[in-house]
């Protein structure tokens, strides 16, 4: 079988990794061609996850970039179709909600191979950006690759019933792999002890591109007596800088550039509560058995909050001072996700629809 992966943003490289390892065991003799669109393009955001987690180098690489959603939705769909086109895969394979995710499925979806799509069915409810790539992936999709039970009810209530499989979700199985490695030499770099600091991530546009949810965010992470310590996306950086802000919160956090995988892993492990607007990083935090605060007002990783485990406080500053205080860790946790071989789902499930 041969397969068509499209990778553009950190998350993706993450979950593409373990199942790019899978594809390219001996036993499985698949073939993969490997593009990233060039959406995320600084060493921090990409190149350090192909060489921690061992991605073999893109095949080709779109080097996209930086553009409004219409212009790089639309130089990614016409460099994909053509990749497509030349290399005429069997499956083409896309995760998760970026505009990687909906340029690929737009292009493969009106072409011969099947489209196959991680995380499917995953649902917010909210206006986001990322939410419209969910929904058209999904509607154009041939095969909806579900982390959860709750992704598979969201299919079904939209009326996506064929070719839909529960795989679990292969950022545990990324999560898994990478607390086997995790790098703690961080912890002594920045001079901080076990749950004795607070993990922040800020890079929804949600909430960095408007001054007033940027600023409550800092203060209220400012307000909290414990380091926090905020790897910053450069979007997030932009921002600061744009709005004054930057010298407040280097000057009130711990700020640094992103970090690696392997390093944010140890962060996330060793945290007394994790605070962020990230997808990914709700769900490590559940994972690792440590608290969240999540700066959305709704989240598609639903299980992590109706447990117990995260809290959803928006932008607002009374709300995350006290989630942030008052986190605790619940007596019990729910294994919604899989059981962390969901890579190994996902390869026998394309391996069944293509025949090959
Ligand atoms: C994108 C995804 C988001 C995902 C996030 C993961 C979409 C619509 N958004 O958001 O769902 O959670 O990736 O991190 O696809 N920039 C750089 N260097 C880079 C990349 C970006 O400086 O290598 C800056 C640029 O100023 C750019 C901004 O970050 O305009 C936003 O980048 P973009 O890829 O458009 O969206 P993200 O916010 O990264
Ligand atoms: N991550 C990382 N270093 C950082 C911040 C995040 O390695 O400094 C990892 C994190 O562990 C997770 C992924 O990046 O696997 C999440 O990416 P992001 O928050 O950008 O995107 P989202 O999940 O919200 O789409």
């Amino acid at each position: 079988m041969k397969v068509l992966t499209v990778v553009g943003a950190r998350p993706q490289f993450v979950k593409a990794a373990v199942v790019s390892r899978e594809l390219r065991k001996e036993r499985n003799d698949h073939e993969e061609v490997l593009v990233h669109t060039g959406q995320h393009y600084d060493e921090e955001l990409s190149e350090v996850f192909f060489e921690e987690l061992s991605i073999p180098r893109p095949d080709y690489n779109l080097g996209v970039g930086s553009k409004s959603h219409g212009e790089q939705t639309a130089e990614m769909l016409a460099g994909l179709e053509a990749r497509i086109e030349d290399e005429n895969p069997d499956a083409v394979l896309v995760y998760g909600d970026t505009n990687s995710t909906l340029a690929a499925a737009i292009a493969a979806s009106k072409m011969e191979p099947l489209l196959a799509h991680v995380e499917a069915g995953m649902r917010s409810g909210s206006d986001i950006p990322e939410e419209t790539n969910r929904v058209l992936t999904d509607h154009g999709g041939d095969l909806l690759l579900a982390p959860s039970p709750d992704a598979l009810d969201n299919l079904e209530r939209e009326g996506i019933t064929e070719g839909v499989h529960f795989t679990g979700d292969v950022g545990y199985d990324a999560l898994l792999w990478a607390r086997e490695r995790a790098d703690e030499s961080i912890l002594s770099d920045f001079r901080i002890a076990e749950e004795e600091f607070v993990l922040a991530t800020v890079h929804r546009d949600t909430n960095t591109d408007d001054p007033e949810r940027l600023e409550t965010i800092l203060s209220a992470l400012a307000d909290d007596p414990r380091r926090v310590v905020l790897p910053a996306h450069p979007r997030t950086v932009g921002r600061l800088e744009e709005f004054g802000l930057y010298e407040q919160a280097e000057r009130e956090l711990t700020l640094t550039d992103p970090v690696g995988y392997r390093q944010f892993v140890a962060l996330l492990d060793s945290a007394a509560v994790v605070a962020t607007d990230s997808g990914g990083v709700q769900k490590e935090a559940f994972f690792l058995d440590t608290p969240c605060v999540t700066f959305r007002e709704e989240t598609e990783w639903v299980e992590t909050v109706e447990s117990g485990w995260n809290t959803l406080v928006g932008a607002d500053g009374e709300a995350i001072r006290r989630a942030m205080r008052d986190a605790t860790k619940p007596d019990e946790k729910p294994a919604p996700y899989g059981d962390g071989s969901a890579a190994e789902r996902i390869v026998e499930v394309l391996t069944n629809a293509t025949g090959i």
